[in-house]
């Protein structure tokens, strides 16, 4: 029988989407410790468009070529040495930051999270980046308590859909900044729209919100702050805003450390950024659990991600595109058995 055949989407260069190219690449092998998986789904997400743009701190000192894909939802066809726990057929997940978006790939075994039988595996991938963003923000970085006040920023985003849905289930009183076109997903997440393009969102509240939480960084978090009450916490997550107005690194960087000083100012507010990676690497066994926790969320049908389209290889390279242009209500989500 021949070997099946191994096909992923490298960057090529720094840049814009021209520069991902989909190539055939030999079959990787899993060692000591891995397994090999048959890749069902991996998602697409805004935070390619920061690595494939040369923006991401984690993969600022990756040597080109280099294979994309933050994260998979796979098959085990391959099981390494002293592999224990698992075995060839079944459902897994990981969060990879690179590397995933491809036909076959090798995982650390004592890294994976089970995938329960009958979800769908485009739809678990999306719970990997940003629903476990989303949940590690409510529950670990601000601890929400039901009954508060809190506005998402870029709520029709993957990350903002996520957050509005899992707040929901804690309780808490939403407010979302989207597009007006995005006005009636934003009610049927349980959450009032404030139009970004129309409205003053840090006119909403005579009083402020007791938490924001903001992935867009449009004027450097200032009026994410401004919005707060007083002793009012922002969570930041990411800079959007920065990546679309072609920011430095180094500035956007400088707009997160700013972030610690804003304690000291009058009004007792509070700042601080969340990234899933620092996360995961001090608390592994809160992203562990967390992450089995939405898959079984999923598998009860208590959350419905949404997925805009599933894509083939051949449609990438288009979708990192769409995901810059914006106005997306799910996620793209690559799955290497579709045909174009
Ligand atoms: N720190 C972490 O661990 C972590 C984890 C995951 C993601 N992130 C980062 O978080 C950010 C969001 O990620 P995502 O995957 O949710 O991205 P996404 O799916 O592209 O969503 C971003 C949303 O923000 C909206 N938006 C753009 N400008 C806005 C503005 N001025 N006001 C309000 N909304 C605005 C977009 O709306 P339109 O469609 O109308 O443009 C879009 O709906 C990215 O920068 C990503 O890299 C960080």
């Amino acid at each position: 029988m021949t070997d099946p055949r191994n096909r992923v989407v490298q960057v090529g260069r720094f840049g814009g989407p021209d520069g991902l190219e989909v190539v055939d690449a030999s079959l990787p092998t899993a060692r000591r410790g891995e397994v090999r998986v048959r890749v069902l789904a991996s998602g697409l997400e805004y935070t390619d468009v920061l690595i494939r743009r040369h923006l991401y701190p984690q993969t600022m000192r990756r040597r080109l070529p280099f294979v994309m894909g933050y994260d998979v939802v796979g098959e085990i066809d391959q099981l390494g040495d002293e592999v224990t726990g698992f075995q060839v057929g079944d459902r897994v997940g990981d969060m990879t930051v690179v590397g995933s978006n491809a036909a076959y790939r090798t995982l650390r075994a004592d890294r994976l999270v089970r995938v329960p039988e009958g979800v769908d595996p485009a739809e678990a991938a999306t719970l990997i980046l940003s629903w476990t963003t989303a949940y590690q923000l409510l529950h670990r970085a601000a601890r929400v308590q039901r009954g508060q006040r809190v506005l998402v920023q870029g709520a029709a985003g993957a990350v903002g859909q996520a957050l509005l849905a899992l707040g929901r289930l804690a309780g808490l009183k939403l407010w979302g900044t989207a597009r007006g076109a995005q006005a009636a997903l934003i009610r049927e997440l349980g959450a009032t729209p404030i139009d970004y393009q129309r409205e003053d969102f840090t006119r909403v509240l005579l009083d402020g919100f007791d938490v924001v939480f903001d992935g867009i960084a449009q004027n450097e978090y200032r009026r994410s702050c401004a919005a707060l009450k007083r002793g009012g916490l922002l969570c930041a997550y990411g800079y959007s805003a920065g990546v679309q107005a072609q920011r430095r690194m180094v500035t956007m960087l400088m707009w997160i450390a700013r972030l610690y000083l804003w304690r000291w100012l009058p009004g007792g507010k509070h700042a601080r950024f969340y990234s899933i990676n620092v996360m995961r690497a001090r608390h592994p066994d809160w992203f562990r659990d967390d992450l089995e926790r939405l898959f079984s969320l999923l598998a009860t049908g208590a959350i419905r991600p949404r997925v805009a389209e599933r894509i083939s290889f051949d449609e990438v390279a288009e979708a990192h595109r769409r995901l810059e242009a914006g106005g997306l209500a799910g996620k793209l989500v690559l799955c290497p058995d579709l045909k174009p």
